[in-house]
């Protein structure tokens, strides 16, 4: 990528394409002190009580600056630098991690384990590298007291409270107002899918586990639904585009959110599943069209709960698992209450959390 210079214009020639760079484009960047706070990097000035139809009068390159001095008075050396970082309109952080597909082999996933000063740490951007990777990552060695887990949430980004609490417990209850507070198994689900918006990242926590069964099991909705895609186009368009209805209700509230199962970005990629065939609820359209979706639905069903994407696992006392409600589909095997207490705690936080410390830890240690 070359900035170049012609009539006092800047255009910028990345050797396939060469465009004009706006003149506004630049005014808005101007960053001497008395434009832009140095501390917070907030502008001082509202560029959009400016005249956008703006020239340059004079503009050279001078070294690694730009210096432009356009027709209202400002002149400014810009860093070439960081307006080449502004080119792409993508996110550089969290964008550039390739997400990893992965099905019941895979193997030799790194785990971490929870030290001093921890969350400031390049063991935690690498963790949470690890987390974008492959949507879910797992902590060993997370002390278990006082609700550790807030703590853990909090040192990363903020917790997401809902009208669960802060966080809840994962036991086996009387009278439960979720099948996830029994000891029966729990098939592959998304969490919350009632919640506009739903939680981006749910976070367990193992307290006690005396109990043989009780394992916890992954599938990643991301493989499952890229396959879907190569093998049954027109079941993955259906559930791509047909809005469903999940309702959640309890005594103090009726929780009621519309999404496609497989939601996708406006560039037609990956962006969210919602599974959890208890709770949702396929609008009437043509007989046809159900008939077709209904087919969709059961065939996507099958392949979650297929063993060939299932992982499973016992997460021992003091593990964390952290994992992607957008991406992954998680559950547990049954098991006996009878031989024992098994206790995990559990909370939400959003991509803002895990996102900003990404950012932070990746400036900090010049990665
Ligand atoms: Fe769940």
């Amino acid at each position: 990528m070359k900035i170049e210079l012609a009539e006092n214009k800047v255009y910028f020639n990345d050797g396939l394409i060469k465009k004009e760079i706006h003149p506004f484009w630049l005014r808005e960047r101007v960053d001497e002190e008395e434009f832009l706070d140095k501390g917070t990097q907030q502008r001082l000035f509202d560029p959009t009580t400016l005249d956008s139809q703006i020239s340059i009068n004079k503009v050279s390159i001078n070294e690694k600056f730009l210096e432009v001095n356009f027709d209202d008075g400002v002149t400014s050396k810009l860093k070439i630098d960081k307006l080449a970082l502004e080119f792409s309109n993508d996110d550089t952080v969290t964008k550039s991690i390739p997400k990893i597909k992965w099905n019941s082999t895979l193997e030799n996933i790194k785990n971490f384990k929870y030290q001093d000063n921890f969350f400031d740490s390049k063991e935690m951007y690498d963790l949470l590298t690890s987390f974008y990777k492959y949507g879910f990552v797992i902590i060993k060695n997370i002390p278990t007291d006082n609700n550790f887990i807030v703590k853990f949430a909090n040192s990363i980004g903020s917790v997401r409270r809902t009208n669960f609490g802060e966080y809840f417990d994962v036991i086996s209850k009387t009278d439960p107002n979720d099948l996830a507070y029994t000891s029966l198994e729990l098939s592959p689900h998304t969490d919350n899918p009632y919640r506009n918006p739903v939680p981006c990242i749910q976070i367990l926590h193992c307290i006690e586990s005396e109990v043989t069964g009780g394992l916890s099991t992954l599938v990643d909705g991301f493989t499952v639904t890229e396959d879907l895609k190569k093998q049954n186009p027109e079941f993955y368009k259906i559930l791509s585009e047909v809005k469903v209805r999940f309702k959640f209700i309890d005594k103090d509230v009726v929780l009621e959110d519309w999404s496609e199962l497989i939601k996708l970005n406006d560039d037609k990629t990956f962006k969210q599943v919602r599974f959890s065939p208890r709770l949702d609820y396929v609008p009437m359209l043509d007989k046809e069209r159900l008939d077709l979706y209904y087919k969709a639905r059961r065939k996507l069903s099958e392949m979650y709960n297929s063993e060939k994407y299932r992982i499973e696992f016992k997460l021992a006392p003091k593990d964390l698992m952290m994992m992607d409600n957008y991406r992954l589909l998680h559950g547990r095997t049954s098991y006996e209450t009878k031989e024992g207490n098994r206790f995990l705690q559990g909370c939400y936080i959003d991509y803002d959390s895990t996102e900003g410390k990404l950012r932070h830890l990746k400036r900090k240690y010049n990665l």
